[in-house]
């Protein structure tokens, strides 16, 4: 089984209150188990554009198509059941235990309890957590690089076919970061997730991204894979942005992308 497609097209999204949009006419499509990340700037628009895929957040014009099902038109509950979903603050819910948090989705789904503990013990190794040390503990009882990897296992428990990421390695160090990111990396490519990953960090963009849609002020300025991104920038915006033209910058990105795709092989 492979991921879902997601299509956006035209989509608009103006806060009440606002008096510029906040995304405005996005269109571009993220392939069946293609990892596509959102970049640019703290406000351009990422996290509303990530959350118009769920409907946490409703357009205003245009569409957004998963499988090929405008999600307006989607039962908003199913839809989120759906589609996993990580965000940078975590949002494990403290009075349950990891085991438990994971388990949120499989149970809504009515998985049974032996299907159910498998696959959270399965999820715990994936994310190099020993279960036997984990399953148990409270997320106050857990590092910030924990909490995330267990905030990724729950995301991607039910196996969902597309997976929506808003910077979530955000709160942790660069070198478990790392881990996060070969994780990530491998587990999208054996299970074939359509992702939709945002960040602000030009580096871990190309470290994971298939493709980069880079965002300014609500805007598509660019679509592009990292390499082409590099050496065709569209805009000076996207020159600057990801040193296009700096050789130490662009050897520097490719290595780490090298590095990820060797590791997480
Ligand atoms: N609930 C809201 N109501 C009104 N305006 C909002 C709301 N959420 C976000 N905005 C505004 O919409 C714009 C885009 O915000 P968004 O959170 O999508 O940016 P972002 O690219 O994810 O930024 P960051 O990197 O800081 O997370 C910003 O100008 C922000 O102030
Ligand atoms: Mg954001």
């Amino acid at each position: 089984m492979t991921g879902a497609p997601i299509v956006f097209e035209g989509a608009t999204v103006r806060y009440p209150g606002s008096d510029r949009s906040a995304i405005e006419d996005v269109s571009f499509e993220v392939g069946g188990g293609e990892l596509v990340v959102l970049l640019g700037p703290s406000g351009c628009g990422k996290s509303t554009l990530l959350r118009t895929v769920n409907r946490l957040v409703p357009l205003d014009a245009g569409r957004v198509l998963v499988d090929g099902h405008d999600v307006a038109e989607a039962d908003p509950v199913e839809l989120r059941r759906s589609i996993g979903y990580a965000i940078q603050a975590v949002g494990l819910f403290a009075h349950m235990t990891v085991a438990q948090n994971i388990a949120v989705v499989p149970g809504l789904l009515g998985w049974n309890g032996d299907q159910i503990a498998q696959r959270v013990d399965q999820l715990l190794i994936l994310v190099d957590l020993d279960p036997a040390r984990y399953r148990s503990r409270r997320p106050s009882q857990l590092s910030g690089g924990e909490a995330q990897r267990v905030g990724v296992a729950r995301a991607i428990a039910a196996r969902p076919r597309a997976l929506l990421m808003d910077e979530p390695f955000g709160a942790v160090d660069a070198l478990v970061r790392a881990g996060l990111q070969r994780e990530l990396a491998a587990i999208v490519r054996e299970l074939k997730t359509t992702t939709l990953f945002v960040t602000h960090d030009v580096e871990e963009a190309f470290r994971l991204a298939d493709r980069i849609v880079v965002l300014r002020a609500g805007r598509v300025e660019q679509v592009a894979a990292p390499l082409d991104l590099l050496e065709r920038p569209a805009t000076e915006y996207v020159r600057e942005l990801v040193h296009a033209g700096d050789d130490v910058y662009r050897r520097y990105f490719m290595h780490a992308r090298r590095e990820l795709e060797r590791e997480s092989r």
